[in-house]
Formats: C-alpha cells, structure tokens, sequence
C-alpha cells in the first residue's frame, strides 16, 4: 500500500493487478460519482495504455508506473485548465531531478518529461466541464521507473539514467506529494509563480531549434507558453507564432 504523506491524493486507492486503461477506469468511475478528488488508479499490467494524439502508451508489466489521478479543482476556470499540466509536469520535474540529479531535465511543451533527451514520462490528461463550469480532470501518468529492455530509441527510464532499481510504491508515493504540493501552492492562487516555474524549465526555450507546422518547416525559438497553454514560437522574421497542441512538431 501505499505511504504518502498527503491530505487527499491517494487517499483513496485502488491497485488493479491489471488493467486495460487507468484514465479509462477512473473516467468509468467517474460518471458513477463514487469518487473522491485524489482518488488513484493504479496497476502493474496496463494492457491497453492511452498516448497523446491517439497513440497507445506501453509498458513493461511490473517495472513502471502506469497510474491516473482524479481532480476537481472547483477554483479553476475552464480557461485556467492548462495549470493542471504545468503542476503535474512540475512535480514530475522536480522529482526526475531528485532522482537523476546529474542529468538534464526539461518539460517539453505541453507536458513530456525529458531526461537526457529522451523521453521519461507520458502525462495525458483528460479534462471534462460539468454544467457548473468545474472541471473533472484526469491525470494519467506513465513513468519509466525500472525498464531497461525494450525501451524505444527515443525514450529512456530512472533505471537506465542511474543504474538504481526503485521500489514502485516509494516512487508513487514522491510523485502524489509533489503533485499534491504544487495542486495547493495553485490553489492558494499562485498561479503566476507556477507559470513563471514551468517556462524556466520549458525545452527549447530561447534557443533556436527546428519546428514544423502545416505551412511547412521553419527555424524558430519558443518565447514560451500563453496563460491558456498556447505554445508562442518567434520564426525568422521575428514574428510571433501560436500553437495548440497538434498544430506543431518539435524536428528534434
Ligand atoms: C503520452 O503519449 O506521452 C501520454 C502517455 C500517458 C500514459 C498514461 S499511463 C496511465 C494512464 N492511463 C492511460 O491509458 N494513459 C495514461
């Protein structure tokens, strides 16, 4: 079970020994209103996994952490529902960092984790606005933890950075309380602070890289993110560019 240190997330826990999808089986339980917010979904052995832009998210049963988070942040606007990206990608940030502290961490926009160029964690979040205007998100979270066969070219894990095998539940935990420190520090109406957190650790941020979008490809730097999510991207002729998520592609 599990130890962290919380006021809700994880109190409420549910531990599947599989799964098809944890977003899924929590947005089940979600229309049947049985949950608490900081309810977790979690399981060894997701057999169906969801990526961003409709990909599948896999991972090798018993050595990641594949788990979804339930929130209600009745203090957001629907227009304010990109902060939930920034503080999951913070928390994860800050403990990529504990944990592989010689290594470089960025969030790449709008919410991948990076390690030493590769990709570490999958975050897809799933947000619905009820008729009062409050969101019911779900956060789901895929960590590389202990894999080290199998990983893709592009993607990487704690074990492989450093050569440390964790203990699943004390990493699970880390995360609820950092997710669970950076949801208060936004609920006690630190936004600004969290905006300003999440650009210094933006991927690419100020330096020139090579982007595509439906007009072609282009050299640009990221001048950072509006406060609704949106990704500004200066092109050569020193105009500002704005993206939604799906609209461009990081030419790594
Ligand atoms: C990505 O494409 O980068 C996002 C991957 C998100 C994967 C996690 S694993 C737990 C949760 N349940 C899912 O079906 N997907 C998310």
């Amino acid at each position: 079970k599990i130890f962290a240190n919380t006021l809700f997330i994880g109190k409420q826990l549910i531990s599947l020994p599989s799964c098809h999808s944890t977003n899924e089986f929590l947005a089940e339980l979600a229309v049947k209103d049985t949950l608490f917010e900081g309810a977790v979904v979690i399981t060894e052995n997701q057999t169906k996994g969801k990526g961003q832009r409709g990909n599948s998210w896999y991972s090798e049963p018993g050595k990641n952490l594949t788990f979804s988070v339930y929130l209600r942040p009745k203090f957001l606007k629907p227009s304010q529902q990109f902060d939930l990206n920034r503080i999951v990608s913070l928390a994860l940030y800050d403990l990529l960092k504990k944990m592989c502290p010689m290594a470089k961490v960025y969030i790449k926009w709008p919410n991948d984790l990076y390690v030493n160029k590769k990709k570490i964690t999958g975050i897809l979040i799933e947000n619905n606005i009820n008729q009062h205007s409050i969101i019911q998100s779900i956060v789901g979270i895929g960590l590389n933890v202990n894999q080290t066969d199998k990983l893709l070219e592009t993607a990487t894990s704690i074990k492989e950075i450093s050569n440390v095998e964790y203990e699943l539940n004390k990493v699970l935990s880390d995360v609820i309380m950092a997710i669970e420190h950076y949801y208060l520090m936004l609920r006690s109406n630190d936004a600004r602070l969290i905006r300003q957190l999440y650009e210094e650790k933006l991927y690419k941020k100020d330096v020139v890289a090579y982007y595509e979008d439906k007009n072609g490809k282009f050299n640009g730097v990221i001048r950072g993110t509006e406060a609704d999510g949106v990704l500004k991207i200066e092109d050569e002729s020193g105009a500002l560019r704005r993206y939604q998520f799906k609209e461009i592609h990081f030419l790594l």
